[in-house]
């Protein structure tokens, strides 16, 4: 039974999402619609990694790290025994509880936490992690990476912008017979830690697709791939201006 005070709670809010809710409408969003696609594309590809990649979901943990309004921890939730978001923002946060009551999931639970300070607890590990939407917004993405890589028993999926150019060479290492490879870039570009869905600080260092999967591969994964797009697919990741990687632990 929906609670008619909270659903009115969510009627009356702008979401970063649209949200099917129970009396057949959507949330409002502030989001152009030319841009809504990139949730829905985003929810696809989790999808389709769960039923390609993840036959026994439904026996395994999942998280979702930068949760926001709770958007992927409901999807994950419809697959998973158990979900937990991670998520900075006490705001973003409440109105992950508030639209998970209302659409009806009791299987997620959404904590605090600085995945760009975070240190690795053995005692928060899940078979599935997601980390969709963050890595670009943080000064510091190889603690990140590298944090998300320990959580993860088994399955990563992670989407992000890249910098726009794989660039790989040498790099000299004291004396120029001594070299060592260049397995990728990263561009510094300016954050808006003022914003909803900013990174924590003012500063962004944004890796390269190259960057992106040496790492994931140093960080334990042995298949890593890049998520396919059909020519109706959000035109970013048709571009590969965003992508989405499946990393998959032996
Ligand atoms: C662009 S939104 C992406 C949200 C969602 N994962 C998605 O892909 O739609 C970035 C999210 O990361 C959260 N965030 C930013 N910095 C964070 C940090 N250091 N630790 C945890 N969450 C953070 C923001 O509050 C926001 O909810």
């Amino acid at each position: 039974m929906v609670d008619a005070a909270k659903l009115q709670q969510v009627k009356d809010r702008t979401w970063f999402y649209e949200f099917d809710l129970p009396d057949g409408t959507r949330t409002a969003t502030d989001i152009p619609a030319d841009v809504l696609p990139i949730h829905t594309s985003r929810r696809d590809k989790l999808a389709w990694i769960i039923q390609n990649r993840v036959p026994d979901a439904q026996d395994l943990t999942a998280f979702d790290l930068a949760s926001h309004e709770g958007y992927y921890s409901l999807e994950l939730a419809r697959h998973f025994k158990s979900v937990r978001g991670y998520e900075i923002r006490k705001s973003s946060r409440d109105a992950a509880r508030l639209i998970t009551d209302v659409i009806g999931a009791p299987n997620i639970d959404y904590v605090e936490a600085d995945l760009q300070t975070m240190a690795f607890d053995p005692a928060q590990t899940a078979d599935f992690v997601l980390l969709y939407g963050l890595i670009y917004h943080l000064e510091n993405p190889v603690h990140t990476i590298r944090l998300a890589s320990q959580m993860a028993r088994k399955h990563i999926l992670i989407e992000t912008q890249v910098f726009p150019y794989d660039i790989s060479g040498q790099l000299e290492d004291g004396h120029y017979k001594h070299m060592r490879p260049i397995e990728g870039v990263f561009g510094l570009a300016p954050d808006y830690a003022a914003r909803r869905e900013g990174g924590s600080t003012d500063i962004a260092v944004v890796p390269s697709l190259n960057a992106l999967l040496f790492l994931l591969r140093n960080f334990g994964f042995s298949e890593v791939f890049v998520l396919p797009s059909g020519d109706d697919d959000y035109e970013q990741f048709r571009r590969g201006s965003h992508v989405v990687v499946y990393g998959g632990k032996p």
